[in-house]
Order: structure tokens, then C-alpha cells, then sequence
């Protein structure tokens, strides 16, 4: 026993000093913060902007938003902006990353109409940003669909393709000038899942046979569309690097049986999505087209629910990205179903396709938003998979964050996840070998957090929502996230001011 416990200090010891050498993140890797338009800009009608389905969705009566809060003020950031680029200079973020709002450039979503209102916003908080030294990351499209586009069938009309598309060529002929990283579409897979199957987001479709999977191929054509624009029309003239922001649940089997589930899993939520681009033979995973098929043919179908690919649009797909884009939050479960549950329908519950069911890590602890569960290693998988399937590519962490409900300057559970999911980035970057090439906590300031409102909140600042001047407060969180930044390392308190 004592001698047990004797190597376990030295171990201990051997293992501290290796850390100790290592624990500076690379010169390479850069950290940021990130929002998205619907959720803190407000000015839903403010100086030409056109209707997006969020600025419809949350009129609706009732309402299908958490105590009918709606985006129409947010956090007013269309008219304080100025603070979001100071609360991002007071942490010496790196880069910021934001989305544009789609009819705030083209109201009515096609290009016959520019506003010149909303192109200038985005201009002057780009050139503040640069002022400050905070590179823009820019998405491109998080969520907010025109409403005239989301009318005529939205992410599952093949016409979207080319009017998202057009609306990316405008917007790279107004800040290609100025952007070098950019995300074309935010968490494709859960848009499609919620958007069109589950139908908790707008435009709330419930239509779970074709509808998602409709919109996984055309929201997968939309972004090469825009990729291939840039590469043939921009990159003579202007550097750009470009990605997806993909949601990456990471799924464990719940019992060594599960394995194979496990990975069936992984490829129907997220493969889908990102195989079709990052792998070198294309198209579909094997392993869901296969599985699709036989599904469908059993349910009396004539085809594949999961629409096909020509061979043209398999090259006109694959190798339109140049890092992987990575949101992750949390890690799930998987077993299969059993007569008892409740029909699986996919995103964090299961699938009808997979007979599968998910549910939390036993023993997890949570943030408010009870739906992810606190499990840092799972990042650290994650981006091994990734590694895996689709070989060295580079990958940027685009959202990772910790939710709270209420006012709460001293967030030290915020900090906590900060600290385990970053350590286990580093394990990533130097024992796994993964080019991790950055790390944007979520969110930079208090946002609408969609059918939550505002009771969830995941912002380094606090923002009162009562407040007409949404006043922008650093949270402890903050203040930690600013000295891990100074250091570029964990090596600080926990509850370090940035003047410590
Ligand atoms: C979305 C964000 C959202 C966050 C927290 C992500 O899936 O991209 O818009 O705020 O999750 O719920």
C-alpha cells in the first residue's frame, strides 16, 4: 500500500512537471469569443432591415418562447456595438466572431435590394475591430432565414442554393477586403433537425420524414456554392479560409455492446453533414446511406429518404473547406431504444432511423440549460474523431460555453468549464497531436438564447435585460478568460482580475 502510494506521487509528480513544461497554449493558437445576429442585435426593423423568420417566429401567439421574450432589442448591440468591441478589447480577444443578418443587407433576401444601413453597421464593426486588433471571424448565416426565402420551402428548396449563394457573393464583395476567416453556415445539423423535424425553432415545420434530410443536402450544396464563388470570383484578389460551424455532440456507447451504435450514431448526427466535405471519397457516410436506404424501402418508401447525389455534385461538394468549424457543448449516451421510450426524434434524444435512444452521462453536472451536460473530456474525443475520420486538418473551436440563469457576476461555474474543457484542448494539441488552432468561448455578452429567452444565459458579460442601456458588465468569468488570454496559459487563478 505505502509503496502503491509512493509511485503514485512520483507519477503525480512526473506528470506535473510534463504539464508544467507544456502548459502554454502555441504561438499558433488564438483565442476569440463569438454572438450571433438575431441573438444581440435587436433593430429587428431599424433602417431597412427586412424579416427573418426569428423576427415572425417570436410574434406568434402563443408564443413559443420562454416568458414571450422576443430579439426585437436584444442586447441593442445594433445600436451599442461600440461596447461589444470594447468588452472584446478589454480581454484582448483575438478575434470576435459574429454573424451577419441576412435582411439587414438584403431585405427582402435576394439581391435586388441592398441596405445601405446595414452594410455600413457591419463595415464600421469590422473596421473597429481591426482598430483594436481583434480579427473578424464572420458567419455568414446563423439562423435568421429571410422570411420570403423560408416561404418558399427554405433550406429544402434546391433554389436556395443559388440565392444563398448570390447573398455570399454580396457580402464578400463588401468585406472580403477586410475578413479572412469565415464560417458559411452555424450548426447546420441542428437547423435542419430543428428547423424542419423537431420544429421547436422557427419556422417550426414538423416534418420529420423528408424535411431534414431535404435540407441536409441543399444547406451542404449552399455552402460549397459559396465556397466555390469565393475560390473562383474573390481568391485571385483575397485571402479566405473557410468553414462550417458544425455542432459536435460527441456520443459514447453506454455499454461496450453499443460501440458500433455509437459510431452509427456520430455519423447520422454529425458524418452526414461533414463527410460529404472533409472526406476523400464524398458523397454520403457508407454507413448512413446504407442504413437510410433499407429504412426507407422498409417503410414503403420507392427510395433512400436521404436524397441522392449525382456524381457532379459529390466533386462540387467535397474539399470545400479549409478547417474544420467545431461548436462543442457536451456529450450524450447512446443505447438503443426500447418499446418504452418515448419515439426518438434526433437532435439530443435519439432517432427513428437508428432505433437509438440518447441520454445524459450518469453523474454529469449541468449549467441552466440542462440539455448539455458537463463532460470536458468528451472535447478532447471529439477532436480525435475528427482527426480520425478526416485526417490533420486544422480545427478552430467556434462556440464552447456554460450557461447560468439569473444575475450572477461571480460565475465560477462558468470558469470551471472554461478551465477543464480549455486543459483538455491541451491534451488534445500535445499528446493527441491535433492541430487545434483556436478556442471562442460562447458568448461574448448575454444573448436571446432562442426558445429559452433570456433565462439562459452564457456571456463572460452580464447584460440587464431591464436595462434601456444594456449596460455590458464583465462577470468573473471574464476577468478569468482575459488572464488566461495574458498568459496563454491556465497557469492563473481562478479568481485573477485581469489586474492581478
Ligand atoms: C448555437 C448558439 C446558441 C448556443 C447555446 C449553439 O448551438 O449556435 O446560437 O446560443 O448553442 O445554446
Amino acid at each position: 500500500m505505502a509503496m502503491l502510494s509512493l509511485q503514485a506521487v512520483v507519477l503525480s509528480a512526473l506528470l506535473q512537471n510534463a504539464w508544467s513544461i507544456n502548459s502554454r497554449f502555441p504561438p499558433n493558437f488564438k483565442f476569440g469569443a463569438g454572438s450571433s445576429a438575431y441573438q444581440i442585435e435587436g433593430g429587428w426593423n431599424a433602417d431597412g432591415k427586412g424579416l427573418n423568420i426569428w423576427d415572425r417566429f417570436v410574434q406568434e401567439i402563443p408564443s413559443p418562447i420562454m416568458n414571450n421574450d422576443t430579439g426585437n432589442v436584444a442586447a441593442d448591440s445594433y445600436r451599442l456595438w461600440r461596447e461589444d468591441v470594447k468588452a472584446a478589447a478589454q480581454m484582448k480577444l483575438q478575434f470576435y466572431r459574429f454573424s451577419l443578418s441576412w435582411t439587414r443587407i438584403l431585405p427582402s433576401g435576394f439581391t435586388n435590394e441592398i441596405n445601405k444601413a446595414g452594410v455600413k453597421y457591419y463595415s464600421d464593426l469590422i473596421d473597429a475591430l481591426l482598430a483594436e486588433g481583434i480579427e473578424p471571424v464572420v458567419t455568414i448565416y446563423h439562423w435568421d432565414l429571410p422570411v420570403k426565402i423560408s416561404d418558399l420551402g427554405g433550406w429544402t428548396n434546391p433554389l436556395i442554393v443559388n440565392w444563398f449563394g448570390d447573398y455570399a457573393r454580396v457580402v464578400y464583395s463588401l468585406y472580403a477586403d477586410r475578413v479572412k476567416t469565415w464560417l458559411t453556415i452555424n450548426e447546420p445539423n441542428v437547423m435542419c433537425d430543428l428547423f424542419y423535424n423537431t420544429g421547436a425553432y422557427a419556422p417550426g415545420i414538423k416534418e420529420q420524414v423528408y424535411g431534414p434530410f431535404l435540407c441536409n443536402k441543399y444547406v451542404l450544396l449552399a455552402h460549397a456554392k459559396a465556397y466555390r464563388i469565393f475560390a473562383e470570383e474573390f481568391r485571385p484578389k483575397y485571402i479566405g479560409r473557410f468553414s462550417l460551424a458544425y455542432h459536435a455532440l460527441w456520443i459514447e456507447p453506454a455499454t461496450r455492446r453499443d460501440a458500433a451504435l455509437a459510431e452509427l450514431g456520430r455519423q447520422h448526427q454529425l458524418g452526414r453533414y461533414s463527410y460529404p466535405i472533409f472526406s476523400k471519397r464524398g458523397g454520403w457516410p457508407p454507413s448512413i446511406e446504407k442504413l437510410m436506404l433499407k429504412v426507407s424501402l422498409a417503410e414503403g418508401y420507392s427510395e433512400s429518404r436521404l436524397p441522392s447525389f449525382t456524381e457532379d455534385e459529390i466533386e462540387f461538394i467535397k474539399g470545400t473547406a479549409d478547417f474544420y468549424g467545431m461548436n462543442h457543448y457536451t456529450s450524450y449516451l447512446i443505447r438503443p431504444s426500447t418499446p418504452e421510450d418515448e419515439p426518438g426524434i434526433w437532435f439530443l434524444t435519439g432517432s427513428p432511423e437508428l432505433r437509438a435512444t440518447l441520454f445524459y452521462p450518469p453523474g454529469s453536472s449541468y449549467g441552466a440549460a440542462s440539455i448539455f451536460p458537463v463532460y470536458p473530456v468528451g472535447i478532447r474525443r471529439m477532436m480525435a474523431w475528427v482527426k480520425r475520420q478526416y485526417g490533420d486538418i486544422d480545427i478552430l473551436i467556434t462556440e464552447n460555453g456554460f450557461s447560468t440563469s439569473g444575475y450572477q457576476l461571480a460565475d465560477f461555474g462558468r470558469v470551471n468549464y472554461i478551465r477543464e474543457y480549455l486543459e483538455q484542448v491541451q491534451l488534445s494539441i500535445e499528446v493527441d497531436n491535433v492541430s487545434v488552432i483556436g478556442y471562442a468561448a460562447w458568448s461574448l455578452i448575454d444573448s436571446f438564447e432562442w426558445t429559452d429567452g433570456y433565462t439562459t444565459k452564457f456571456g463572460l458579460y452580464e447584460i440587464d435585460f431591464n436595462d434601456p442601456n444594456r449596460t455590458r458588465t464583465p462577470r468573473l468569468s471574464a476577468n478569468y478568460y482575459a488572464c488566461v488570454i495574458a498568459a496563454r496559459s491556465l497557469d492563473v487563478k481562478d479568481s485573477c482580475w485581469c489586474e492581478d
